[in-house]
């Protein structure tokens, strides 16, 4: 089975004062902006809400990735939905009633996703994974750009593949954090097909060079 690979810039890591440059500039490369909701509480900082992604779903330049993480999904997540993100991933330790938010995002027909911290296992997520759209499993403990990407994560990764194969499931496996040149090609080749670049791209003066060389190497070493 091959996968088709999807790339997302997460934008944390962008100028944050020409956040719609930076992705035009880099969007023949990408397929999804990945947003980060952060709120000083489910994770120790402060990022972007509601107002940024409708303002930047009304520009329509690439479907919107909400990573939220945030405390109490179970009412934001909708409100996300809402405010124009195409795909709106929460975190599995934060939720009260992770079926009934699936069900809330989806009937506004949209994506939906569980994300899970490094300590959370797989076995905690798979009874989920039939429901949801995509899976993320974290490759650093989220709250910052720029972390070093932690190899362990890559087991989850493998075992969920398996499941998805076996299974036939209609899943994307998504990682977020510390992707870049000497990692990407690790994560697709454990069976990551959404892969989220942040400070890889954005802290090179030249992002648009790097989403394509990324993009390439995960082509390349892609199932
Ligand atoms: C971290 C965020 C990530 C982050 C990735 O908590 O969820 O999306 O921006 O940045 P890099 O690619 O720099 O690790
Ligand atoms: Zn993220």
């Amino acid at each position: 089975m091959s996968m088709t690979i999807k790339i997302a810039a997460s934008i944390l890591n962008a100028d944050p004062i020409n956040i719609e440059s930076e992705i035009e500039n880099v969007q023949e490369s990408i397929d999804w902006i990945h947003f980060d909701v952060m709120d000083n509480h489910f994770v120790p900082n402060l990022s972007f809400g509601k107002g940024l992604l409708e303002a930047l779903s009304k520009k329509r330049i690439k479907p919107l990735d909400a990573h939220l993480m945030i405390e109490n999904p179970d009412k934001w997540a909708v409100e996300f939905a809402d405010a124009g993100a195409d795909s709106v991933t929460f975190h599995l330790e934060a939720a009260k009633d992770p079926r009934k938010i699936i069900k809330d995002i989806k009937s506004l027909n949209k994506k939906v996703g569980i994300a899970i911290k490094p300590n959370t296992s797989y076995e905690q997520i798979r009874e989920l994974l039939a429901e949801i759209d995509v899976l993320l499993v974290m490759t650093v403990e989220p709250g910052f750009g720029g972390q070093k990407f932690m190899d362990q994560m890559l087991v989850k990764v493998e075992l969920a593949r398996k499941e998805v194969n076996k299974n036939n499931l209609n899943l994307w496996i998504q990682v977020d954090g510390g992707i870049g040149y000497e990692t990407i090609e690790k994560a697709t080749r454990a069976g990551a097909d959404f892969l989220v670049v942040g400070s890889a791209a954005f802290s090179t003066n030249d992002p648009e060079k790097a989403m394509r060389e990324l993009r390439n190497l995960a082509l390349n070493s892609s199932k």
